[in-house]
């Protein structure tokens, strides 16, 4: 296919040339976009009298049958073009003759391709948006069978104190709500129309900017035209929202792991969400889990190339930020894939309720507990705390626990002590003792879930 920018050169381009120099192969998908783009550029340049009204009319009839044939398949993408917005120009071109030419108007592809992948993004947001959604709903929904599903709450990976199984889903809950919310923000800083910034410069031509941004969804214009073509930072924005994305679903996915295994057997995954050894026949490995675990690199990677590409260069367009798309489009995949696997698989997961409940009681969680019984009992925390020690100490030499040691034991630590501490230590008194918000009893629970609820819903 020929190039746009023929006239000054004598020679053909070196195959090797095009081959490094085309972006076809990744910025193909931003077709339907780079049409409704020009449609949009095409209708205003008729509106402003630049183009001829019925030229205009002609084009944006031209661009739609455009779409229609690439949507219907029965429009090859030449991927032998120099790029997506070549390619459209020169099919409508070798439709229309002259009037196709003429679209061109008072544009540049550094402003075309800058509008073309937010508007690409705008969408892929919605979509990865809809799709965290959903794991919050999951969560919120596996939240309210486990309310009185209590287990160990760890820190250092040491038991630490009872909670519930409800209680730890919701923290990841919070935390992909923060990251819808980060979505939404970067959507609206995305959300300002570069076209117009033509090659770096602006343009002469009489352009109307507020039409092309109110018939394309565009809440502003930008209002410098080098930054408008030189920007990608709404691409960083993005792909550093999804490493956060990443970096959540990951820690969720090591926990699955942990989870999973014989040393814990917390959850059972589904058949359907696990996978088996070619050798060991005893084998039901987490395969999703760590594939999530190990994509989240990826998206990082990809961070870390935005950064790097954009960096350096001087204002305004360089070739450089066509390396934006593969880098962007792969953080945008990797994450709507994790998402799709990630989310039935926890749907589907069985809670070994009983075994949380077990390693619940064996790793003197309620040692706080006990300690804030004799607080009750008027004593001061540090000298509660010491003496609390001292039982576990003892429990851990008669291979007892808090439950189980006798009440003389106790007293012989300290004479405060009574058999209503048998009631004070009870795991599930411990977990529905934690009123202050924010903690595990059931109202903090189900306000959790309120809140998160109601974010997806809205
Ligand atoms: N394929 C190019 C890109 O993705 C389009 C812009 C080309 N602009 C130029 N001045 N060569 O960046």
């Amino acid at each position: 296919m020929a190039q746009l920018w023929k006239g000054r050169f004598k020679k053909e381009l070196a195959k090797e040339t095009n081959d490094f120099n085309s972006s076809i192969k990744f910025d193909s998908r931003m077709f339907e976009e780079d049409i409704k783009g020009s449609i949009a550029h095409a209708t205003m340049l008729g509106a402003t009298g630049i183009i001829e009204k019925s030229e205009s009319e002609k084009i944006v009839q031209g661009l739609s049958e455009i779409l229609e044939d690439i949507k219907s398949g029965s429009l090859e993408i030449d991927m032998e073009a120099e790029d997506i917005h070549t390619f459209i120009e020169g099919e409508l071109t070798a439709r229309l003759g002259q009037t196709g030419k003429r679209l061109h108007t008072a544009r540049s592809r550094n402003d075309q391709v800058a509008l073309d992948i937010r508007m690409v993004l705008k969408k892929e947001i919605d979509e990865i948006s809809k799709k965290l959604k959903e794991l919050i709903g999951v969560l919120c929904n596996k939240a309210e069978e486990n309310k009185d599903t209590i287990m160990p709450g760890y820190t250092h990976l040491q038991r630490a104190q009872p909670i519930t199984f409800a209680h730890h889903l919701l923290a990841y809950c919070a935390m992909l709500c923060r990251d819808l919310d980060r979505l939404k923000d970067v959507k609206r800083r995305m959300n300002v129309l570069p076209l117009g910034s033509g090659a770096l410069a602006g343009t002469t031509y009489p352009i109307d900017r507020n039409m092309v941004a109110e018939v394309l969804g565009f809440d502003d214009i930008c209002l410098n035209s080098l930054d408008g073509v030189s920007d990608r930072d709404f691409c960083i924005e993005l792909a550093s929202a999804l490493s956060l994305i990443m970096v959540h679903l990951s820690r969720f996915s090591e926990e699955i792991i942990m989870w999973c295994s014989w040393e814990f057997k917390f959850v059972e995954l589904d058949d359907a969400f696990s996978t088996g050894s070619s050798i060991m026949p005893q084998k039901k490995n987490p395969d999703i889990a760590e594939l999530v675990r190990g994509k989240s690199g990826r998206v990082f990677g990809d961070l870390t190339a935005l950064l790097t590409v954009m960096k350096g260069i001087a204002l305004a367009y360089n070739k450089d930020m066509q390396e934006d798309k593969e880098a962007i489009f792969d953080a945008v995949d990797t994450v709507k894939m994790c998402l799709n696997a990630f989310t039935p698989m926890i749907d589907t997961m069985t809670v070994l309720k009983d075994n949380m409940h077990n390693a619940a009681a064996k790793g003197f969680i309620n040692a706080t507990d006990c300690a804030d019984y004799l607080v009750g009992k008027g004593l001061p925390f540090r000298d509660a705390y010491k003496a609390t020690g001292e039982l576990v100490a003892v429990c851990i030499d008669k291979g007892l626990t808090l439950e189980t040691l006798p009440i003389e034991e106790y007293k012989a630590v300290c004479d405060v002590f009574d058999s209503d501490v048998y009631t004070a230590i009870n795991l599930e008194k411990c977990v529905n003792d934690r009123i202050a918000v924010g903690g595990p009893a059931k109202a903090s629970i189900d306000a959790q879930i309120e809140s998160a609820r109601k974010i997806i819903e809205s």
